[in-house]
């Protein structure tokens, strides 16, 4: 059985996708992110950008940092608060590196943002 969370958030199906209603519209300022939290490795930060919404994991693959709702826009792009690598907020990937950051459906309606249901993810390191 696929692991799944109960976020707690108000479940919409849209075509066979589930969707959480996750706030209101006005909690999502310009050219920031609000971050999402469901456990340490999934994490998803929700931007503004010209007034469109984009969503993508707040980790950051350089360090595994929690810290990409942190970082600088401009343009399309976000640059990682921590030593700077740059990623589309469109593509979630890194320009001029190998990274990349998952990106999620996002979409507002009526007031509310609605944030496509994060499969939980697992980590890509191990402790030995
Ligand atoms: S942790 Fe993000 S660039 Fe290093």
């Amino acid at each position: 059985m696929e692991h799944s969370f109960e976020t707690g958030y108000p479940e919409h199906d849209r075509d066979g996708v589930i969707f959480l209603q996750v706030c209101g519209v006005e909690e999502i300022f310009s050219k920031r992110a609000k971050n999402f939290f469901f456990d340490e490795e999934t994490q998803v930060a929700v931007f503004r950008v010209d007034g469109a919404l984009y969503a993508v994991s707040n980790i950051c693959p350089h360090q595994h940092a929690p810290v990409i709702c942190e970082g600088y826009v401009e343009d399309l792009t976000v640059t990682c608060p921590l030593h700077g690598w740059m990623y589309s907020l469109q593509t979630g990937k890194a320009l001029g590196g190998g990274g990349k950051l998952k990106t999620y459906r996002v979409f507002e309606e009526g007031g509310q943002v609605y944030l496509e249901k994060p499969r939980p993810v697992e980590p890509n390191w191990k402790l030995w």
